[in-house]
């Protein structure tokens, strides 16, 4: 797809990930739909945004009735949208003794019920796109069952299951959801942090680069090709 001129929306526009996504989305002139909890997160990209070919929502996705809510404003403002890309969430790493059902619903609504609430309510923009596509970052720990993660993994096996049935059900239907299967990235993600991993990588763990995830995540908007799921881990990620 060419993204020059196209209506691009990025949930989580503000996080690690997505503000890198949103500086590439620049370089090719494209009109921002951008979704974080609070405009001031967006702060690291702020000089790059142009009032004329950005809207700003701002939705606390803990909360389904508010995520309902933006999902309807932004349907009604874009009855186009041309790129969905939900590059929000959350990483609460506990064992099942230790994690409070506030933190599972916590997790499930922001890594999995608010995209679903997004995708659902947009669907219709999406296809009068004629090219639709959704872009769902998804994780290793939506595949791998991992001791310590069972809120995270729950979330993300969800979010891979929603995302590969629905690239079935919207085959020849103008919509193409790729959902990105990612391991470890050295963002500030996840319990611990940015500290953490910086630890744990002075020890021998390896992480992905988040300026080639993004990178290879707009290279996927672009190509017609695209597949429905694209698994990236770092090496030795699979025995960690
Ligand atoms: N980093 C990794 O190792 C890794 C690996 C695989 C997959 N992923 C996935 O990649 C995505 C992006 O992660 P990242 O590395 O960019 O981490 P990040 O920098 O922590 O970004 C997470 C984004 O989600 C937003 N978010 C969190 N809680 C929210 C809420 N209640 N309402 C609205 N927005 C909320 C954050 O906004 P706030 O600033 O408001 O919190 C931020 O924009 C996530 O879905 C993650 O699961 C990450």
């Amino acid at each position: 797809m060419d993204l020059r001129d196209k209506i691009v929306l990025v949930v989580g526009a503000g996080g690690a990930m997505g503000s890198r996504i949103v500086k590439l989305l620049k370089k090719d002139d494209v009109t921002l739909v951008l979704v974080e909890r609070e405009k001031k997160l967006l702060e690291s990209i702020i000089d790059i945004l142009d009032g004329d070919k950005t809207s700003i929502y701002e939705c606390d996705m803990e909360n389904l009735s508010e995520v309902e809510k933006v999902g309807n404003e932004i349907a009604s403002n874009f009855p186009k949208i041309d790129i969905l890309i939900n590059a929000a969430g959350v990483g609460i790493y506990k064992e099942m003794k230790d994690i409070e059902v506030s933190e599972w619903e916590k997790s499930i609504n922001i890594n999995l019920n608010a995209p679903f609430i997004l995708i659902k309510k947009l669907i219709i923009s999406l296809q009068n796109s004629g090219q639709g596509l959704v872009i769902n970052l998804g994780s290793g720990m939506g595949v791998i069952a991992k001791v310590g993660r069972v809120t995270y993994c729950a979330s993300k096996f969800g979010l891979r299951g929603m995302s590969l049935v629905l690239s079935k059900e919207y085959k020849n239907k103008s919509v193409s959801f790729t959902l990105m299967t990612l391991g470890s990235i050295m963002t500030d993600f996840g319990t611990g942090g940015m500290e953490k991993r910086e630890e744990l990588a002075s020890n021998g763990k390896k992480y992905l680069d988040p300026d080639v995830i993004a990178q290879k995540i707009i290279d996927i908007a672009k190509d017609e090709n695209r597949q429905d799921e694209y698994v990236i881990y770092p090496e030795g990620y699979e025995n960690d």
